[in-house]
């Protein structure tokens, strides 16, 4: 378990010249959406009591991990309800285990896994049972360009143990998931549209406006009725999405996905038991404390706080649910 005592230090593998210039291009040049896919890697690379990845670090950089440590330490000595990261870490293992349990339920048949907005995701690097998956990782042309570098460069300073594809196969697809040809761009990369799918959505529909985000939601619906589709996502509710970065949000995600062609949909909130992981250690943390509160509530009766709710929805469908329908 972490401490929240140790000082920071420069982990050795972020000391390579070609690794520290890479991070500082990106530090300059990239968006505050771009450079959102660091700081969760960071959270990956600082939670690493309970997720291990590979290449968090190299991915995050330093400057992230630094922001993230600092934060974490001053939680720990000012002895806070919740340490920074733990909605990261959370999530994290939320989506692990529920990709998990959906891989198994395909029965060994072949199986794709698409992530959108992959960003720093080292899913096709750091779990296992993904070896007879075919992994696609959909992200923005510079961030998947700056990520193919940073990943080969891990490779090449002969980690220990060193760094392997975990997956069956990893293809990269560059797309704006906010045009209309990004589907179109991930088939010509090798999808199948007939064959079994997991979408990842972590921690992207947010960052879409409104109708993008049902656009994606509904293209993805749209392939229940060709194959065994399930949707991992995360979704910000009202009070959640309050600032300027953030566009979309679904106070009743399980009620808006049905009518985007899903049939099956599960919600939790983090701190649900499937949403736990044993990192709640006070009984009073925020979490705790909005799960108590009908979902319908807004603003909290004792503090007259925003109820700032994060959602992990799973939703599935498949050519046979649709027809007994
Ligand atoms: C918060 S990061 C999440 C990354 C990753 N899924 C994770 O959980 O670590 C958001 C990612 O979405 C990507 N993204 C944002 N808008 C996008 C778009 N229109 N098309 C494709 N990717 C996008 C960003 O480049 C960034 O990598």
């Amino acid at each position: 378990m972490w401490n929240g005592e140790e000082e920071w230090k420069v982990p050795e593998v972020l000391k390579c010249e070609g690794i520290r210039e890479l991070h500082a291009w990106m530090e300059e040049e990239w968006d505050s959406v771009e450079r959102s896919s660091c700081q969760t890697a960071a959270g990956r690379a600082l939670w690493k009591h309970v997720i291990k990845d590979p290449v968090a670090e190299i991915l995050a950089g330093e400057a992230h991990l630094k922001t993230l440590h600092d934060k974490m330490r001053r939680d720990k000595q000012n002895n806070a309800r919740e340490i920074s990261g733990v909605v990261l870490a959370v999530r994290t293992l939320w989506f692990d285990s529920k990709l998990e349990a959906a891989i198994k339920s395909f029965d060994g048949a072949d199986s794709q896994v698409v992530l959108l907005g992959a960003g720093m995701d080292a899913r096709a690097y750091r779990l296992n049972f993904l070896k007879d998956s075919r992994i696609f990782e959909v992200d923005l042309p510079k961030l998947l360009d700056t990520k193919t570098a940073l990943i080969d460069a891990a490779m090449r300073q002969q980690m220990e143990p060193p760094l392997t594809l975990m997956a069956k196969s990893m293809t990269r697809v560059a797309a704006d998931i906010r045009e209309k040809d990004w589907l179109e761009k991930l088939q010509r990369c090798g999808f199948i549209p007939q064959m079994k799918t997991i979408w990842i959505l972590e921690g992207i529909l947010y960052y879409l406006h409104h109708l993008q985000a049902l656009e994606v939601l509904r293209s993805i619906g749209a392939n229940c009725s060709l194959a065994h589709t399930v949707l991992l996502a995360d979704f910000m509710n009202k009070s959640l999405s309050e600032e300027p970065k953030y566009h979309f949000y679904s106070d009743w995600p399980e009620h808006l996905l049905p009518t985007l062609g899903f049939s099956h949909v599960n919600l939790s909130q983090i701190g649900d038991p499937d949403a736990h992981f044993g990192l709640f250690h006070d009984p009073l943390n925020l979490f705790n404390k909005l799960r108590c509160l009908p979902r319908s509530v807004q603003i909290h009766p004792e503090d007259g706080t925003p109820c700032r709710r994060l959602y992990l929805v799973q939703a599935s469908g498949s050519p046979t649910t649709q027809q007994i329908e």
